[in-house]
């Protein structure tokens, strides 16, 4: 097990050892990525902002292509794609690389512009990532929003971004069933009035409505361009993407992320912590939507000249053993999923996992939200066949790459923790006051020194990058949201969010976001909504609604109000319970006490009560709950 490692440092302590001389030890990491020119200073830390590698030059899309063209990894294959209908594809290095630089030459054609944003609205296939690589490689940061996205929720982004390139398909299958993406993208289009052009994937061949001199396919363009496009030489602080996450508040923030550090983070967090192995196939179940997706699918695996496995579809379809049937097709060595899915899997039962060969598999992974140690054991069991270790990595869309993890062949393996700070970075929990907590006593998960892959900011809001992450602690350390504690050795065990924000199947949603969808409907008045624990989503989503004068409440309410989420967010937003009720819990000042809303949807005993004004709202909700 992890003979990389075993080849640089012997032993546990020296890989930690090693790593805290952290600039040090990131100065060489950085090193084993090709720049143009090299760095003139390593970290320039001026709280909260800092720059890795600054004067430096490198291009990402040059790093996760080019630099592998020159010897064996040529022909080596780098993306293969498992379509839902059963379809394949594979590309090689070379042949990735050929696409990508004739999609820049597109992109070129189109006008696109180093530093100008171009929104990519896709399913899973091939060409998402090949839009993501040729962006990279003209500078043209990218901002991909989750294909399960609504039109509203994309507009939004499109119009925070001030992108005027929208990249899209023309559906997306999902569950034997087409999503017409194509058509969200020109809802979102007329409703921002921004975008200028848009180039469609034929994916399903759904007949979609093209707009001549607007609208391009994705095909036709492809044929006309050289496959010549040489790389740009960015600066390592240029942006690379933004990445919408939601927030407290009701908009979600752009979070940004610049080229050397990132990929200085991801290369090595991906090749130390998977173990990656020339020979593997590694499959990292996340959408590119989400950060996952691109620090772990895209840009991690591509600059370590890996084989990526790529799947449109979802677990269960057809038949609830695809993922086992892929893991066998494929001969997948590293196989890195979410805690939920790993629960719906324990949930349908061991049948679908003994029919498959799963012996080529040699590590696993998961993220996303704490691991049940039941749910941990069974991965383990019946995954993993008691050979493969398993890495819980903890980490965030804005810490851009793993940041608390297990070491293969290193570290104890702990079910439910995710261990360690990984070398070269310093992650510790505290209390209000900056202080480090004791054993056993929750704190804050704080990041107490800047890191290469970290957010640089949000997207044109300053303000709420220091807000949101700084003033924990006066700007001295990132706040990072999530409470968690400490064992006798000093691992670290997640508890969860302690911002508004519901963790549902592993993605962020910001209670804010739901509320004020929700109030924009014309029956509502007011809307709370929290996160209640879920057996296999971990969170579900539960609004408390008030009617405006003279609506009455019924079912059909219910139901149009739940889709009516749908449409503005996206179906994961949609809450599994939606009560109407005369009245919310609120404080005298009038802020709405969420805590008791809380603990009304669990069916515990009340917390504490004194800040509440009327205690008669308390009494009835709790009568509607338990209907
Ligand atoms: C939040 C970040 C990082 C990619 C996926 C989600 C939770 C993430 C773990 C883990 C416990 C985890 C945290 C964190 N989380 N990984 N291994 N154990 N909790 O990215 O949408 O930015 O969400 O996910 O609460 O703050 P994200």
């Amino acid at each position: 097990m992890n003979r990389e490692l075993a080849k640089s440092f012997n032993t546990e302590k020296d890989i930690y050892q090693e790593a805290e001389e952290r600039l040090v030890f990131w100065e060489q990491q950085a090193a084993s990525l090709d720049w143009f020119k090299k760095w003139d200073t390593v970290l320039e830390w001026n709280p909260p902002y800092a720059k890795w590698f600054n004067g430096g030059k490198i291009n990402a899309s040059y790093n996760c292509l080019d630099r592998h063209l020159k010897g064996t990894r040529k022909d080596k294959v780098a993306l293969i794609f498992e379509g839902e209908p059963g379809d394949s594809i594979t590309y090689t290095y070379s042949e990735l690389h050929n696409e990508v630089c004739k999609f820049a030459n597109v992109l070129k054609d189109l006008g696109v512009k180093k530093g100008e944003v171009v929104t990519i609205y896709m399913p899973m296939i091939p060409e998402a990532i090949i839009a993501m690589l040729a962006c990279a490689r003209i500078g043209a940061p990218h901002s991909v929003v989750f294909g399960g996205f609504s039109s509203m929720a994309l507009a939004d982004r499109i119009r925070d971004a001030g992108s005027k390139i929208l990249i899209t398909a023309d559906g997306a299958h999902r569950r034997g069933k087409i999503i017409p993406l194509k058509n969200n993208a020109d809802l979102a289009v007329q409703d921002t009035g921004l975008v200028e052009k848009t180039v469609v994937v034929k994916r399903t061949g759904t007949e979609v409505a093209m707009i001549e001199g607007r609208d391009y396919w994705y095909h036709d363009l492809m044929k006309k361009v050289p496959t010549d496009c040489p790389a740009e030489e960015m600066d390592a602080e240029d942006i690379l993407f933004i990445l919408y996450t939601s927030g407290t508040t009701g908009k979600p923030k752009g979070v940004v992320h610049t080229t050397g550090g990132y990929l200085t983070g991801v290369s090595t967090t991906h090749k130390y912590i998977f173990d990656l192995q020339e020979e593997d196939i590694y499959w990292c179940t996340a959408d590119i939507g989400w950060i996952t997706g691109h620090s772990y699918l895209v840009y991690g695996p591509l600059a370590n000249g890996a084989t990526v496995l790529v799947y449109e579809g979802t677990p269960d379809y057809p038949e609830k053993d695809r993922y086992w049937e892929i893991v066998e097709k494929y001969k997948v060595t590293i196989f890195y999923t979410a805690p939920t899915a790993i629960r719906m899997f324990m949930k349908w039962g061991t049948t679908y996992l003994e029919q498959r060969d799963l012996s080529s598999l040699r590590l696993l992974g998961t993220v996303g939200e704490p691991i049940n140690p039941e749910a941990w054991q069974w991965y383990f069991k019946h995954v993993g066949k008691e050979r493969c270790p398993i890495v819980d990595t903890w980490w965030q869309t804005e810490t851009g790459m793993i940041m608390v993890t297990p070491l293969p062949g290193i570290s104890e393996l702990k079910p439910g923790s995710c261990t360690l700070p990984f070398p070269g970075t310093k992650v510790e929990i505290l209390n209000r006051a900056g202080d480090p907590v004791q054993e056993g006593e929750v704190g804050y998960v704080a990041i107490t020194e800047p890191w290469p892959a970290m957010l640089r900011n949000v997207y044109g809001d300053d303000k709420r990058y220091k807000d949101t992450y700084w003033s924990q602690w006066d700007g001295k350390y990132y706040y990072a949201g999530d409470s968690a504690k400490k064992d006798k050795d000093g691992h670290f065990w997640i508890i969860g969010r302690v911002d508004d924000v519901i963790n549902v199947s592993g993605h962020r949603i910001g209670t804010a976001e739901i509320e004020s969808a929700l109030v924009e409907h014309p029956a509502v008045a007011e809307a709370a909504c929290i996160g209640k624990t879920h057996q296999l989503k971990g969170q579900a989503i539960t609004a408390f609604v008030t009617l405006r004068e003279g609506i009455l409440k019924s079912e059909e309410l219910i139901i149009e109000l739940k889709n009516h989420i749908a449409a503005k967010i996206g179906a994961i937003a949609k809450p599994d319970e939606l009560y109407l009720t005369d009245e919310l819990p609120k404080t005298r000042s009038g802020k709405i006490i969420r805590r008791l809303l809380k603990d009304i949807a669990e069916g515990r005993a009340i917390g504490d009560t004194t800040t509440l004004a009327d205690s008669s709202a308390l009494e009835a909700l709790q009568g509607l709950a338990k209907n």
